[in-house]
């Protein structure tokens, strides 16, 4: 007899055939209907039980949560909601569920309950439905990737460097906290530390991939990333994935260009690949919005959302244009953007990301040419002298999710830049190498993979897009 996954048995084609299937009871009613799901598909898979046919003790085990084997023969549904259903011949209890402590009864569990049940929060339809659009979206990435001449590269996990020189990183010791060795200073000696040198969890691998696109031509990388940073908003993990692509010869526009064909490409993946969870986490969103005052509604349906995206051209505007439109915006305390921003060099905040994309554009934004001073060291000096090739991608509902870069090439530049932000040159020899030999126009960027699933799910929580989520105060699982 044939193992079977229930996605393939809903196909219909193996129709009066004998079958046996594997999965976990959603619900068991009437003493005669078991819906079984076993985490291929959305839908479950309706076993008939005849129970005069079965012992009254075992029955008694098929409860929610319970995992259990039936075979029987695949015959056409009679009853609605389902084509086929199996007709179970034998039935067998791998483990069962008691309902007096088993969480997730079949009923609505709110998001914010879930988490604390991360460990079982994967056995609900909307939880698995994500995981498999996160898992899809995963191997778009590569797909895309691989088919356009990049090479995957990973890149170190444990660095010594401060790729961002935000100063945001988890530091990786063995030395003992209550009683370290100390320099003559009184500081903590970490050349005495495993590696003679401070190092930390990485916050980006672009550094490293940038020394491959010199030699390999066209990286990229996809790897979890650290962020030490006490944001606790709904788009801020700890521990997060990031993609980063990395090419030789590339200028910004050509950047540009590649970061927008790249997500048209993934998201229309997903739309090929995912409608069946799609379509469910559509519904789910637009239960959830019923909910909502009218104005905090997204508006568009999730796959018109993600159409949307794919059909037309992302809006790129510099850095200066941005700050004069949202200084011609009339701030109006009835609405939800509070935008006025008076200084040309002040950092966007996320409302004025959002002002700009939800309410002015309309579509996903490019943003670039940013002021120097928020950047970081490594990004090209314009010919102004204070603006420097960075670019930032805006998406409506989610902000920032993609930050790169034209890179310095030239190293005295880059030396004056390491200078004047106090950077120890010392540390990134071997980045400066690269600029002494061989050095080129090239760029890069990073997406935010967990912002990507937020985007292509709805969701609205990063917690919620992610399995074990790490964020400030909780690391439970
Ligand atoms: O803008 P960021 O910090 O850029 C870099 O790290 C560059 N080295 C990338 C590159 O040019 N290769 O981060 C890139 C993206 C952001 O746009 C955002 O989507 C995501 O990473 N991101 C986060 N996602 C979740 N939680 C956080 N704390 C994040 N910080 C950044
Ligand atoms: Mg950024």
């Amino acid at each position: 007899m044939n193992i079977f996954s229930i996605k393939q048995l809903l196909t219909g084609t193996h129709l009066l055939q004998e079958v046996v299937i594997s999965g976990w009871v959603k619900t068991y009613r009437s003493n005669r209907f078991i819906a079984l799901n076993d985490g291929s598909t959305i839908d479950n898979i309706q076993c008939v039980v005849d129970f005069e046919k079965f012992d009254e003790s075992l029955l008694k085990q098929i409860t929610t949560g319970a995992a259990i084997k039936v075979s029987g023969t695949l015959v056409e549904s009679q009853g609605k909601g389902q084509n086929v259903e199996i007709q179970v011949a034998n039935l067998v209890v791998h483990g069962g569920a008691d309902p007096e402590t088993y969480p997730i009864q079949p009923k609505k569990h709110s998001l914010e309950f879930l988490r604390e049940k991360a460990h079982l929060r994967i056995r609900t339809n909307t939880f698995s439905a994500v995981m498999r659009v996160r898992s899809a979206l995963s191997f778009a990435i590569h797909q895309y990737f691989q088919q356009n001449g990049f090479y995957y590269v990973n890149t170190p996990i444990i660095t010594g460097s401060d790729a961002e020189g935000a100063g945001e990183m988890f530091r990786v010791t063995t030395l003992d906290d209550k009683n370290p060795p100390l320099t003559k200073d009184g500081e903590v000696d970490y050349s005495k530390d495993f590696f003679g040198k401070e190092t930390n969890l990485t916050v980006s691998g672009q550094l490293e991939a940038e020394t491959f696109a010199m030699g390999l031509g066209k990286v990229y990388t996809f790897g979890p990333t650290f962020r030490a940073e006490n944001s606790n908003t709904s788009r801020h993990l700890s521990e997060f994935w990031m993609i980063e692509p990395e090419m030789a010869f590339y200028d910004l526009d050509a950047n540009m260009d590649l970061a927008e064909d790249f997500i048209k490409s993934i998201i229309s993946y997903v739309l090929k690949n995912c409608g069946k969870d799609l379509s469910f986490l559509e519904k789910r969103l637009l239960e959830e919005e019923k909910s909502k005052p009218q104005a905090e509604r997204s508006g568009m349906p999730l796959m018109e959302k993600l159409r949307f995206v794919v059909d037309n051209n992302f809006k790129r505007v510099s850095y200066t244009e941005a700050i004069e439109i949202l200084r011609d915006s009339k701030p109006n305390k009835k609405k939800k953007f509070q935008y006025t921003i008076e200084e040309w060099g002040a950092d966007l905040q996320s409302e004025h990301e959002r002002f700009l994309v939800e309410k002015h554009f309309k579509c996903p934004v490019i943003l670039f040419d940013y002021p120097a001073k928020i950047k970081a060291f490594y990004m090209r000096l314009n010919e102004d002298g204070k603006t420097v090739r960075a670019m930032d991608i805006l998406f409506p509902g989610i902000g920032e999710i993609v930050g790169g870069s034209q890179r310095e090439e030239r190293l005295e530049v880059l030396r004056d830049k390491i200078k004047a932000l106090d950077i120890d040159e010392k540390e990134l020899w071997w980045y400066l190498d690269l600029r002494k030999f061989g050095t080129a126009v090239h760029s890069g960027f990073g997406l935010g993979f967990e912002r990507l699933v937020l985007f292509a799910t709805g969701m609205g929580n990063i917690r919620d897009v992610i399995p074990f989520p790490r964020t400030p105060q909780n690391a439970e699982f």
